[in-house]
């Protein structure tokens, strides 16, 4: 064993020159995230901001690549969701205005947001303090956003407490507020623009507060509450500024409007059929053989797996795309294979490349398709996406 290990030590290991797309990999376009970013400006009323959510490294497809696109279409401020996030956004010298959505509760982190230029959500007084505190004893106000709660229980201050803390929060004289936000529970479902509807219900609350607080009288104070969906609901929802995420990578929310929006999916999932094989009619595929030929049946086995984000549940319910043609995935999807039927193809061979997610021709396949088979939702199917699949930016 030993001797081997030596051996082989004064060898280059060559792992350098692996082709990122030899196996799996993510193709990522960069102009589709800025026409998508100019796209949806196009809608927003005017001076209305553009915060490109860029967390879970920009929805999976790589965030370095999403910001510096995101900016060149117009967005001005970014949003992450871990202090992480942020830093590595910082470290590819991108020096937009950077919001942490997620809560940052101890001294520490608040320092290393401070200290990064990053902007926290503040969420009660006290963490206010510990911003005040931080500001005062480097001589720098910190900058940060105020978050109210309006229906989502997750962050924020209790709307009904907020207007006479954010009378205290004000005269605090070495913090910075650039931002007061809320965000929509529910705005991509059918019902958001029905006056009563929950979403409705929480604009108005958020609006209230606007108001009792007296913002007009505050200046240089953004005001958000849009999401993706949210934004879309029209320009009521939209404020100063919109955070948006699943429809700048190309992806319609949910929620059915009239208006098409001419939005680019922004990631190609592609794999290598490492091998192809040809079983009789009656054989069983996969673990378990679940799926049994019923004829003779061309198989390619393809190099990507459960352990690349793909969703097991998924197994016998996708299909793929080759030269604009469908082909059915069969048999359980293992850790990192999977087989696809190709018994109708004759241009399919070990090398060839198979489409999972994006377009070829009038063929395409979302994240959105696969979320509506596993009980999912597109958001969780871009996360899902591991680092072992390289993401390649293609333009
Ligand atoms: C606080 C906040 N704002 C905005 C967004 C963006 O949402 P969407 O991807 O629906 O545009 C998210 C995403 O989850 C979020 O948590």
């Amino acid at each position: 064993m030993n001797n081997r290990k030596n051996k082989f030590d004064t060898l280059p290991s060559f792992e350098g020159e692996i082709d990122p797309t030899q196996r799996a990999w993510i193709e990522v376009s960069g102009k589709a995230i800025e026409s998508n970013v100019r796209q949806l400006r196009s809608k927003l009323k005017n001076n209305c901001e553009f915060m490109a959510v860029v967390k879970a490294d920009g929805y999976g497809h790589d965030a370095k690549v999403v910001s510096e696109n995101a900016i060149k279409g117009g967005a001005s401020q970014l949003g992450v969701a871990t202090l992480k996030e942020g830093i590595k956004l910082r470290s590819f010298g991108i020096s937009a205005p950077i919001l942490v959505l997620g809560n940052l509760y101890t001294k520490k982190d608040l320092l290393i947001c401070f200290r990064n230029d990053l902007m926290p959500t503040v969420s009660t007084i006290r963490e206010c303090l510990i911003c005040n505190n931080i500001g005062e004893l480097n001589n720098f106000k910190f900058s940060l956003h105020l978050k109210v709660d309006t229906g989502m229980s997750r962050l924020g201050f209790e709307c009904d407490q907020f207007v006479q803390q954010f009378n205290n929060i004000k005269s605090l004289e070495n913090i910075s507020i650039k931002g007061i936000y809320s965000h929509l529970a529910c705005a991509d479902e059918k019902n958001a623009l029905n006056p009563k509807s929950s979403t409705q219900l929480q604009r108005e609350k958020f609006q209230e507060l606007l108001k009792l607080i007296n913002i007009h009288n505050t200046q240089n104070i953004k005001i958000h509450l849009a999401n993706s969906a949210g934004m879309i609901l029209g320009k009521d929802f939209q404020f100063d500024m919109v955070r948006v995420g699943l429809s700048m990578y190309g992806y319609e929310p949910l929620l059915k409007i009239n208006e098409k929006l001419f939005l680019k999916p922004a990631l190609f999932l592609k794999a290598k059929v490492t091998f192809v094989r040809t079983i009789e009619k009656g054989i069983g595929v996969s673990y378990g053989n679940k799926f049994v030929s019923d004829r003779k049946t061309k198989l390619a086995v393809l190099s990507i797996g459960y352990a690349d984000g793909i969703i097991r549940n998924l197994s016998g319910k996708i299909s793929l795309i080759h030269n604009k043609k469908l082909y059915p995935q069969v048999g359980s999807i293992t850790m990192d294979q999977m087989m696809v039927d190709i018994t109708d193809s004759n241009d399919i061979n070990v090398g060839s490349t198979m489409l999972l997610l994006g377009s070829d021709g009038d063929k395409s396949i979302s994240p959105i398709d696969w979320a509506d088979k596993c009980n999912s939702i597109p958001w969780e199917i871009l996360c899902s996406f591991k680092n072992r699949l390289p993401r390649v930016q293609v333009d």
